[in-house]
């Protein structure tokens, strides 16, 4: 194809630069990313309407060679890096320049949206081709990340940020298996995980497109949301011990009834979290009693805690003032707690120049934008640590996520894309 005179040939230098910016109309394919949101969504089908696409399962192992499909469709060489993510390269015009990244993740929660990560990494996936398709070599090589196990826990991002420790590696993630075994049945490799570790500075920056998953942009009806920083999540499994003993037969003031416990434990949890100013949030999302009978005392319950704010100092007063309360909780029923730290995000804020080339690129698009803080976790987060990090959101209808229910409108997903398109191209243009 020819533009302005100029015949196909890859555009190098100022070329692409100039044609850039001569560029208003340069687009995103929508109708691409649509149909590979759909085609995605196949992968773990659940009867609700969404997907359980945890990582590690098969699941996701089958969507992964889908989407390394779609990188080379897009001219990015894809390759499996030791910790499991999948990273599609395109050389740019200067190798001297350190790559700039963009990505998501595609593993789901269990009963999750169809939207949450997928967006991000569809629409990487079509910026990418975009500019192939357009001959447009950016001056800094480009990696597109599909980043692993997102949602147990930053797993696949971290290794890259060298915050994952190797007592985490025994963690055992929503599909049953390690993060060991895990990583491992996704093509990645332990034993040589430090390989996979950058340092600050090994990358030019970073983007991510995600959905907002609270509903401030639908409500406000603004397009896109200019994150300013990122919670830092903690999160315990926490067991409680008591003694298992007959329902029928054990006089109601004779009993260590650990479930009796765990249950002044959530509301205590909660009332901690609540008891103070701020955006900070608690929640024990998943719980066990065992042996789990009618007729049986429990004796033992698993449940996990989990803590978020963007000052992670708050997140440890909070954590702090939990466990004293605990300690009283188990003393009224003789009943013993132990918290076992699961793993923590640190808190990130985006970087300003980021934002700032973010807030533009919606304006060339006569986007309304808002800069808007993340009370979810992202790989971007583990991202900041190493170089300059912006994130777009876009609406989420009703502000549903980690949701069957979770959906985001083709316009806006669109919108976001290319959003991410002029990002990306005017921090190549800008970042050195
Ligand atoms: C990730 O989606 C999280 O915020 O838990
Ligand atoms: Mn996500
Ligand atoms: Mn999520």
């Amino acid at each position: 194809m020819a533009f302005g005179g100029l015949a196909t040939a890859t555009l190098r230098g100022r070329w692409a630069e100039v044609l850039v910016g001569q560029q208003p109309d340069l687009r995103v394919n929508a109708d691409r990313i649509n149909a590979h949101l759909t085609a995605l969504a196949e992968f773990g089908k659940n009867p609700q309407g969404g997907v359980s696409r945890v990582a590690y399962s098969e699941f996701d192992k089958a969507a992964r060679v889908v989407v390394m499909d779609w990188m080379r469709a897009a001219k990015l060489a894809p390759t499996i890096d030791y910790a499991g993510n999948i990273i599609g390269r395109r050389a740019g015009q200067d190798a001297s320049l350190k790559p700039l990244l963009f990505g998501s993740h595609i593993d789901s929660v269990p009963e999750g949206g169809n939207f949450d990560g997928n967006v991000g990494s569809t629409a990487a996936i079509e910026v990418a081709q975009t500019l192939a398709e357009k001959n447009l070599t950016t001056r800094h090589p480009i990696e597109v990340v599909v980043w692993q196990n997102e949602e147990g826990g930053l797993y696949g991002s971290r290794a890259v940020s060298g915050q994952l420790t190797p007592a985490e590696l025994k963690n055992v993630s929503n599909s049953g298996k390690t993060i060991e075994q895990g990583i491992a049945f996704i093509g990645g490799d332990v034993a040589k995980l430090d390989q996979v570790r950058r340092k600050k500075g090994d990358i030019a920056g970073y983007f991510e497109l995600h959905i907002e998953q609270g509903g401030t942009l639908e409500k406000e009806k603004i397009d896109i949301g200019v994150v300013e920083g990122i919670v830092g999540i903690k999160q315990w499994n926490v067991t409680v011990t008591g003694f298992q003993n007959h329902a029928g037969t054990t006089a109601m003031d004779n009993r260590h009834d650990a479930l009796l416990a765990a249950a002044k434990f959530i509301q205590m949890v909660n009332r901690v979290v609540t008891s103070i100013p701020g955006r900070q949030v608690g929640t024990v999302g998943k719980i066990q009693a065992f042996p789990g009978a009618p007729n049986v005392i429990p004796g033992k319950v698993t449940c996990t805690l989990e803590l978020r704010d963007l000052d992670d100092e708050k997140v440890d007063t909070i954590y702090e003032q939990i466990g004293k309360e605990t300690k009283a909780i188990g003393d009224q029923n003789g009943t013993e707690f132990a918290f076992a730290e699961l793993h923590a995000n640190i808190a990130a804020p985006s970087d300003a120049r980021m934002r700032a080339l973010i807030a533009e690129a919606a304006k060339g698009l006569a986007l309304s934008s808002k800069v808007m803080p993340s009370g979810a976790g992202h790989d971007a987060q583990a991202m900041a640590q190493l170089g300059p990090m912006g994130m777009i959101f876009i609406p989420s209808i009703g502000g549903i996520s980690h949701s069957p229910k979770e959906y985001s409108t083709p316009k806006d997903i669109s919108n976001g894309a290319n959003v991410l398109l002029r990002a990306v191209l005017a921090a190549d243009r800008a970042l050195a």
